[in-house]
């Protein structure tokens, strides 16, 4: 069963960008699938690092797509974006080390900082990069 489904409710209107956000719901749903499945914990570290990996290649993304365009709100953008990066780098550490396992306030953290920040931060530039001839 997998955690999250992706829904145009999601949508940037911004193709690449979509696409890029359904791989990292793709990638959470894996996770979440190799833990209810009961794999090792290798499987797991290799499944989040990747995920972790994803994020930040598409934080980058992002932000050098705004940067080229000028989007005046780019700072705090990407301010939330290192914040976002931090948390789950933290998160990351802590279950490499074993400190924590994986329960189920890392995915409903991944799920709400993702869902909250596509819905609540990245749709806000999809109106101007769509003015701007991006979609
Ligand atoms: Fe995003
Ligand atoms: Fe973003």
């Amino acid at each position: 069963m997998s955690l999250m489904k992706w829904s145009n409710e999601l949508s940037v209107n911004i193709i690449e960008i979509d696409n890029q956000h359904k791989k990292l719901l793709d990638l959470i749903n894996a996770l979440h699938a190799a833990m209810s499945s009961g794999k090792g914990k290798e499987i797991l570290e290799d499944i989040f690092s990747e995920l972790i990996e994803y994020t930040k290649t598409h934080f980058s993304f992002e932000e050098n797509l705004m940067g080229k365009h000028n989007y005046s709100d780019i700072a705090s953008h990407k301010m939330a974006h290192k914040k976002l990066t931090e948390q789950v780098m933290g998160f990351y550490n802590e279950f490499k080390s074993g400190k924590i396992g994986l329960p189920v306030i890392i995915f409903s953290f991944l799920k709400d900082w993702l869902i909250t920040h596509i819905s609540g931060t990245d749709k806000k530039y999809g109106p101007f990069l769509n003015a701007k001839g991006v979609s």
